[in-house]
């Protein structure tokens, strides 16, 4: 295999960004180098999203792509489609995309070196799992899976990474394609999570998140005793010295306040929230099969305020599902007023095949008013964020330097300086200018100017 060559392109969530950088890790351990060329590529991997059609579309668009590169350059050798939407649909990518070597679903990524191997020989590979009959027991949850995040190659510079602790989802949110492609819910036990931490922590990582699509459900026993996702937040911060841990995303409902006590007490837990709320209409939450009012999602926030001062709280919000009047606008508008959010990420809504939603209601909001929605709440938010943000004019936060800023990736300056993009512990972009040997550091900077989603700063 020596000599060999692959590229990935990433899709969608942060679960899907980590299950690209383990498999990047294995094809490593394979004899296989990165490149960002697909054409010189020996193996070509797009790891997609299905959450709404906009991601598959977009998914099919870069398969053409490839496909169009192999029959002018004959390379990449190997085309594959992992994730989300090769789970959702093996057999309209292979009817429609016939070209496609390897079809793999997220359940199943720990096969692909054999997956790779056996389409060398026959043409077409498909690894897809069958997670109703998982559900319903007749199947057992593929356990081998483990062996993905387990055998992570952690790379010596790594000062970011994201740590799974729970795979799949049982919410089935109306709207939603996640139960269907990532599976049951299945918490990950605690003994694995933190040798994979302090794996990175050794390397000098500086901020890991936690990644589950429900997080704060977190549960897994262990000698009889249920270890909760507060007592993961403890045996975390005690069992590492990473300066920064976030975890994410959190689900309204079944939030207890043990995590928001050990947020206050654990000093490198970071005060930052992300748990969308979706709607700010009970009638629409109930559409949605969200188990939780608008009121009852208040309070929770109220009481995450009391109890982390400040604490800032992301969310997402969703225009135009089924049936939603001019009045249940009002009702998102309202709630985005009454949190006041750092960020927001609003979505039109999207039918997705398969899902409650799909099933019961027809997409009867017209695109025009989805998007007039859209713009309403977004341009509400904003404002909400600039305010919020105007308070912190003339502030020294800390920040951990990411990388450099997508304006000095495109525009670089003259004199060699770069503008470097950091973000505080609360989650907040902070662009300033400064020397590349500060990636990967965390540095205290001044605010001197702001936007809704960014800070403008100096070095201290
Ligand atoms: N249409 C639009 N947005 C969706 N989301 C999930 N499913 C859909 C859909 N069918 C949004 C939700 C979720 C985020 C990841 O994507 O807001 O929190
Ligand atoms: Fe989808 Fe709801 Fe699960 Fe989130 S909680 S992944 S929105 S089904």
């Amino acid at each position: 295999m020596k000599g060999k060559k692959f590229y990935i392109e990433t899709l969608g969530c942060q679960m899907n960004k980590l299950d690209s950088e383990l498999i990047a890790g294995m094809l490593a351990n394979m004899g296989y180098s990165a490149t960002d060329y697909a054409d010189d590529a020996d193996l070509a991997i797009i790891n997609t999203c299905s959450v709404r059609q906009h991601a598959e579309l977009k998914a099919l668009s870069k398969l053409g792509h490839l496909h169009h590169l192999r029959r002018k350059h004959g390379k990449p050798s190997t085309i594959a489609i992992i994730g989300c939407f090769a789970q959702r649909s093996p057999e309209y990518i292979r009817k429609h995309a016939s070209y496609v070597d390897i079809i793999c679903g997220p359940a199943d990524l720990d096969r692909l070196p054999q997956l790779i191997e056996d389409a060398r020989n026959e043409k077409k590979q498909i690894a897809v799992s069958d997670f109703r009959a998982i559900r319903s027991g007749r199947q057992k949850y593929p356990e081998r899976l483990e062996s993905l995040d387990t055998n992570r190659i952690v790379n010596k510079n790594q000062r970011q990474a994201f740590v799974r602790v729970q795979r799949g989802c049982d919410k089935f949110c109306s709207y939603c394609v996640v139960p269907y492609v990532r599976g049951p819910e299945q918490s990950r036990p605690p003994e694995k999570i933190i040798d994979e931490i302090r794996k990175l922590d050794n390397v000098g990582c500086r901020e890991i998140t936690l990644l589950g699509q429900t997080v704060n459900s977190y549960h897994c026993v262990e000698n009889g005793k249920t270890v909760t996702l507060a007592d993961l937040l403890y045996r975390v911060h005690n069992n590492c010295s990473v300066p920064r841990i976030r975890f994410v995303t959190s689900y309204p409902a079944d939030f207890s306040t043990e995590i928001l006590e050990a947020m206050a007490k654990l000093e490198r837990i970071c005060p930052y929230l992300h748990i969308p709320a979706q709607h700010g209409s009970n009638r629409i939450l109930k559409l949605m099969n969200r188990k939780y009012s608008v009121e009852q999602y208040i309070e929770l926030i109220d009481t995450a305020r009391k109890i982390v001062p400040n604490i800032s709280i992301a969310g997402d919000f969703i225009v135009g599902f089924p049936d939603e009047t001019d009045d249940d606008h009002q009702c998102s508008l309202e709630l985005i007023k009454r949190i006041r959010y750092k960020n927001c990420f609003i979505f039109k809504y999207s039918v997705r095949p398969g899902t409650l939603a799909e099933k019961k209601f027809s997409d009867n909001i017209p695109d025009e008013i989805k998007t007039k929605r859209f713009i309403e709440l977004q341009e509400l938010q904003d404002k909400i964020a600039l305010e919020d943000n105007r308070n912190l004019i003339g502030q020294t936060l800390d920040v951990l330097v990411e990388g450099i800023s997508k304006k000095s990736k495109t525009n670089p300056s003259p004199d060699g300086k770069v503008q470097l993009s950091a973000r505080t512990t609360d989650d907040k972009i902070a662009v300033f200018d400064g020397t590349e040997d500060l990636i990967g550091q965390i540095v205290p900077v001044r605010i001197f100017d702001v936007s809704s989603l960014t800070l403008f700063a100096d070095t201290v």
